[in-house]
C-alpha cells in the first residue's frame, strides 16, 4: 500500500519571522510526538547556509517554549537548507537536488502571497509539483480580487485537493469542539436557532499592540488580520448545519453554506477604532486609516438564524487578551414578580483557558423567590496543556487531511462580506490602550451589552 503522507516538507520563508515564532517550535514538537521523519528543506533568500538554519531553529525554541534535546537533535537532522532568489531558475534546480528521493513533498508557502505566482511557476517548471500538496499561509489575499487571483495561481498547478490555506485558529481544539458539542448533544438542537437564540457575541481581545509587525499590520488591519478569517471560521463552527458525514468535504460544504447566507458587511454596523500611540509604532503611516480594533454586527439570513444579530469584536491593545463566544438566550416570560429574568446563555472560552458554560437563573439562598445568575461549567481546561494549532494545521496537511482548511470557495465568500465596506473606507475613532474600544462602539453593541471577558491569573 502506498502512504498518502507528504515524504518531505519544503519550507518557503523559513528565515522569517512566522517561522521563527511559531513553526520551529511546532516542527519540534511533531518530532517529539514522532509525528516528523522526513526531511524538513528551508528555502530563503538570507545568504545563510544550514548551519546557520540550524542555529536560527535553537533559538527560536528558547526563545518560544524552550528546547528538547532529543527532539532537536531530530530535527536538526532533517533540515536541509537552500538559499536562493525565488526568481531564479537555480534556486529551484538546487531544491530539486535536495529533495533527492522524495516523490509526494509539501510545499509550504510562509511567504508574502505577492511571491506566490513566481514561486508556484518555478516549481512546476523544475519539475517539484508532481504528487505535491501546497500549504499557504494567511493572510489569503487581501481583498476578494486577490483571493481570485491567489485562487487561480494555485489552482492552474494544483488540484484543490491538493491545497491546504492555514488558518490556524481551525487548529485550536476548542474551536472544532464547538462543532463536536452542538452535534454530539441532542439537548442542545431544541434551543440552538431563532426562536430561543437573542444573540451572539464572539470577542477575540488582545492586550498587546502590533508587537514590531506594523508595516504587515497597517496594510491590513483588525478585519482582515482576525475577523474576516479567524472569526468567520468560529463562526462557522457555531452556525452551520449538522454535517451529512464527517469527511473534509462534507464539513466544509457546510460552512461555506454559513457564509453564503450572509449579507455583505454595511458601514452602518462597524465601527473601526484606532489606539492612541499606533501611529508612532514602525512602519506605520504617521496619518494611517487602518484598525486595530473593530466592532461590527451580521446576520445569517438561514432558515435557522434569520433575525439573529451575530457581534465580532475583536482589537490590540485592550485590557485583556482572550477569546470568547456569548450565545444569549431570549429571557424567559416573567412568572415570579421579583426575579429578574436574567437571559440563558451559552458561553465557549477558546483561549487562553478553555471553557464551556451555560448560564441559568436559580433561587437565591435565602429562598426568597430571587433569581440569582449561575454559571453551569460544562469542561475547563487550561489551554497551556493543549496540541499547538500550528502542530496540529501542519500534521494534517502532510497527512493530507483538508478538514481544518479553507476551501476556495470558502476563501471568497468570507472576502465577499467584507469587500465592499473596505473599499468603502469608513471613519476610524481613536481609543485609549487598555480600553474596550472608542466610545461609538456603543452603535454596535448587543441587547444587554458586551461581556467583557475577565481571565484567570
Ligand atoms: C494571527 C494574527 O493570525 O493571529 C495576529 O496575524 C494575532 O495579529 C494572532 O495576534 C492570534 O492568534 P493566537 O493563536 O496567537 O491567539
Amino acid at each position: 500500500m502506498t502512504s498518502t503522507h507528504s515524504d518531505a516538507l519544503v519550507f518557503f520563508g523559513a528565515t522569517g519571522d512566522l517561522a521563527y515564532k511559531k513553526i520551529f517550535p511546532s516542527l519540534q514538537a511533531m518530532v517529539k510526538r514522532g509525528h516528523l521523519k522526513v526531511p524538513v528543506i528551508g528555502v530563503a533568500k538570507a545568504g545563510w547556509n544550514l548551519d546557520q538554519l540550524k542555529a536560527r531553529v535553537h533559538a527560536s525554541l528558547v526563545a518560544h517554549g524552550g528546547v528538547d534535546a532529543a527532539a532537536f537533535e531530530q530535527l536538526s537532522g532533517l533540515l536541509r537548507y537552500v538559499d536562493g532568489d525565488y526568481a531564479d531558475p537555480a534556486t529551484f534546480q538546487a531544491l530539486r537536488r535536495e529533495l533527492g528521493g522524495a516523490t509526494q513533498p509539501a510545499h509550504y508557502l510562509a511567504i508574502p502571497p505577492l511571491l506566490f505566482g513566481e514561486v508556484v511557476l518555478q516549481l512546476a517548471r523544475s519539475g517539484c509539483t508532481e504528487n505535491a500538496r501546497v500549504i499557504v499561509e494567511k493572510p489569503f489575499g487581501n481583498d476578494l480580487a486577490s483571493a481570485r487571483a491567489l485562487n487561480q495561481i494555485l489552482l492552474s498547478t494544483f488540484a484543490e485537493s491538493r491545497i491546504f490555506r492555514i488558518d490556524h485558529y481551525l487548529g485550536k481544539r476548542p474551536v472544532h469542539n464547538m462543532v463536536f458539542f452542538r452535534f454530539a448533544n441532542a439537548f442542545l438542537e431544541s434551543f440552538w436557532n431563532r426562536r430561543f437564540v437573542r444573540s451572539v457575541q464572539i470577542t477575540m481581545a488582545e492586550d498587546f499592540g502590533v508587537q514590531g509587525r506594523g508595516g504587515f499590520y497597517d496594510q491590513t488591519g483588525t478585519i482582515r488580520d482576525v475577523i474576516q478569517n479567524h472569526l468567520f471560521q468560529v463562526l462557522a463552527n457555531l452556525a452551520m448545519e449538522p454535517p451529512a458525514r464527517t469527511d473534509p468535504e462534507s464539513m466544509r460544504d457546510e460552512k461555506v453554506k454559513v457564509l453564503k447566507s450572509i449579507p455583505p458587511l454595511e458601514a452602518k454596523n462597524l465601527v473601526r477604532g484606532q489606539f492612541a500611540g499606533y501611529r508612532n509604532e514602525p512602519g506605520v503611516a504617521p496619518d494611517s486609516q487602518t484598525e486595530t480594533f473593530a466592532a461590527l454586527k451580521l446576520e445569517v439570513d438561514s432558515w435557522r438564524w434569520q433575525g439573529v444579530p451575530f457581534y465580532f469584536r475583536a482589537g490590540k491593545s485592550l485590557p485583556t487578551t482572550c477569546t470568547e463566544v456569548l450565545v444569549r438566550m431570549h429571557r424567559a416570560p416573567r412568572v415570579f414578580p421579583t426575579v429578574a429574568g436574567l437571559p440563558n446563555h451559552c458561553r465557549f472560552r477558546i483561549s487562553p483557558d478553555i471553557a464551556i458554560a451555560l448560564g441559568v437563573t436559580v433561587m437565591d439562598a435565602e429562598d426568597k423567590e430571587i433569581g440569582e445568575q449561575r454559571e453551569l461549567l460544562l469542561s475547563h481546561r487550561p489551554g497551556a496543556a493543549e496540541m499547538d494549532a500550528y502542530e496540529r494545521v501542519l500534521g494534517d496537511a502532510m497527512a493530507g487531511d483538508a478538514t481544518l482548511f479553507a476551501r476556495e470557495d470558502y476563501a471568497e465568500e468570507a472576502w465577499r462580506i467584507v469587500d465592499p465596506v473596505l473599499q468603502q473606507g469608513t471613519p476610524i475613532h481613536a481609543y485609549e490602550p487598555g480600553t474596550w474600544g472608542p466610545r461609538e462602539v456603543e452603535r454596535v453593541t448587543p441587547v444587554g451589552g458586551w461581556l467583557n471577558p475577565t481571565v484567570p491569573t
